[in-house]
């Protein structure tokens, strides 16, 4: 199998890593040869250490190749978008992708918040367009939610299942709605902890203590947010928002003003916490 990654950022690079370990032959895609650099420098890295670690015995980076072309995507089975999370670039991705590619070929997006429907409107096949939206960092978090789209056809969105698995993964099968499963319930739920910040005048620290020793969860939802990122949180806070129009979806005014003074979290070194 032959898989194409378009844009090889924070996601991105991090699935075509998945796809190098799992031995598949993989083209990325990058605007610049600088960054497509950048990322294979960085898959190479975090190979070497998984091999030094004894998590994997070897790998083979030459699996990867880089190009700025799409057209060097035409011999995929399927391609993995993740650029930026705007509609409009992705629409006219998946306008191109739709020329270049085989007819059978799988295309797929990464999109945490737009509607995989809409995307896939911008082509002449939607069937052939689902989600697959995998979580950061990608080679580390164990799930991949398979988005099926209003007209993604049964194939499709099976074989994009089964890469799912063949890349380690734990995939769950839905349906394209806001949010998809677990952003549906996490940013509310979010949201709703950083709202009882205020109104029970409990600490930062006590409310991340109740919710791991009270719920066993793993970590805090201050230290969660931290490490998430409050501005990442806020825009897809609001993105869930401007669909549903649900008050919990919306973001608590607190971490509004923590995104608006740049206070992000790890990525920042001050967030609830200081790093
Ligand atoms: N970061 C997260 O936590 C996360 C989690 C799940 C899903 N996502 C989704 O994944 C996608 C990518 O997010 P990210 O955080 O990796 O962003 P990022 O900014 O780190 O990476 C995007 C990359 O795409 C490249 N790019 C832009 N347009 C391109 C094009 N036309 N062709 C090829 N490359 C192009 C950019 O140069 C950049 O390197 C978004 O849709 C986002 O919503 C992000």
């Amino acid at each position: 199998m032959k898989v194409g990654v378009v844009g090889l950022g924070a996601m991105g690079s991090g699935i075509a890593q998945l796809c190098v370990e799992a031995g598949l032959e993989t083209v990325g895609r990058e605007v610049t040869d600088e960054l497509g650099e950048k990322a294979r420098d960085r898959i190479g890295h975090f190979l070497t250490r998984k091999v030094e670690k004894g998590q994997i015995e070897s790998f083979d980076l030459g699996l990867l190749s880089l190009t700025t072309d799409l057209a060097d995507l035409a011999g995929c089975d399927v391609v993995v978008e993740a650029i930026v999370e705007e509609l409009e670039p992705k629409q006219e991705l998946f306008a191109e992708l739709d020329r270049v590619c085989r007819p059978d070929a799988v295309l797929a997006t990464n999109t945490s918040a737009l509607s995989v429907t809409e995307i896939a409107s911008a082509t002449s096949s939607p069937e052939r367009v689902v989600g697959m939206h995998f979580f950061n960092p990608a080679p580390l978090m164990p799930l991949v939610e398979i988005v099926r789209a209003e007209l993604s056809s049964d194939t499709a969105f099976e074989q994009a299942y089964a890469l799912g698995e063949t890349l380690g993964k734990h995939p769950i099968r839905c349906h394209d709605t806001p949010g998809f499963v677990v952003n549906r319930v996490l940013i509310p739920l979010l949201n709703d902890c950083v709202r009882v910040l205020d109104e029970a005048r409990v600490s930062v620290d006590d409310l991340d203590a109740g919710m791991k020793h009270g719920t066993g969860w793993p970590m805090g939802p201050c230290e969660l947010l931290d490490l998430v990122g409050i501005d990442v949180h806020v825009h897809a806070s609001e993105a869930l928002y401007d669909k549903l129009r649900e008050p919990r979806m919306a973001p608590p005014p607190r971490l509004v003003a923590m995104a608006n003074a740049r206070l992000l979290g790890r990525k920042s070194g001050r967030g609830f916490y200081t790093y």
